[in-house]
């Protein structure tokens, strides 16, 4: 269980007398195996929060627990897909695939049917000896999500991971994932900017003020699961989807 109490988050930066608040007074309760969907404005701190979850950030006040444990580092448990594509460029995408694996039990420890089973999962065969800078930004971030996948983490942290992506791989990474899901169950934290893919995707949609980021609305999302894409036009996912915008641009 990830337990968030109270948490303010400060960036203290040289030349600035007052310190920016990105976070303030977030208290959240996220159970084991539940994926959630946070959206809110740029710059309200989503990335913030990732990042103290992931255990890159401290909070400047409260506590970010892992279990009841305070999380003070990055661990094998959790895994992120950052916003930016975050591949080691003199890596090819085998390699980039099997880093976290590698990482994780060392180069024997690299299960490669494994590898070939995620590449032709991600859409990238033929592509297995190029290096990221031969590839699209979208496969860029598909190689990203397979290397976080393939240690098949106890949570997931993704941040905007479809975004770089055309609608159509979009859908496919968005199935794929909750295929995943369903057998594997991580706990998922999920950054979008897109509301529809959040309560299609989410047991829940958090969202978040302007900065200083506040949860301004948790919403339980009571849809039936398999959830298909025609869902998005049922009267009860458009109701979750107003009232999310509602928050989101009041008027
Ligand atoms: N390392 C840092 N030092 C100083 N300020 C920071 C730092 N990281 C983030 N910020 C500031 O904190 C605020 C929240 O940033 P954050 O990246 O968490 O927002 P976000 O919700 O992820 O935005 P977006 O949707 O654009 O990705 C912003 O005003 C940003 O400038
Ligand atoms: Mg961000």
């Amino acid at each position: 269980m990830i337990t968030l109490e109270d948490v303010t988050k400060a960036y203290f930066s040289r030349g600035h007398r007052e310190p920016l608040v990105a976070v303030q007074h977030v208290s959240l309760t996220i159970a084991d195996g539940e994926f959630v969907s946070i959206v809110g404005p740029s710059g309200c701190g989503k990335t913030t929060l990732l990042n103290m979850v992931a255990g890159f950030e401290a909070p400047t006040q409260g506590q970010v627990m892992l279990d009841g444990t305070v999380i003070r580092r990055p661990g094998p448990e959790r895994a992120v897909v950052f916003q930016q594509p975050s591949l080691l460029p003199w890596m090819t995408v085998e390699e980039n695939i099997a880093f976290g694996m590698m990482l994780a039990s060392g180069r024997q420890g690299v299960d490669a049917s494994k590898v070939k089973e995620m590449v032709e999962v991600m859409g990238l065969q033929g592509f297995e000896s190029h290096r990221p800078y031969q590839l699209s930004g979208g496969m860029q971030q598909r190689v990203a999500i397979a290397r976080a996948l393939m240690t098949e983490p106890r949570i997931l942290l993704m941040d905007e991971p479809f975004g770089a992506l055309d609608a159509q791989t979009r859908s496919e990474m968005q199935r794929f994932l909750l295929d995943l899901w369903k057998v594997n169950r991580p706990t998922v934290l999920f950054v979008t900017h897109d509301v529809e893919e959040a309560v299609l995707l989410g047991d829940r949609v958090v969202v978040m003020s302007t900065r200083p980021g506040e949860v301004a609305m948790d919403l339980t999302i009571e849809l039936p699961r398999p959830r298909h894409w025609d869902l998005v036009l049922s009267g009860t996912f458009t109701d979750y989807k107003r009232r999310i915008l509602a928050v989101l641009r009041p008027s």
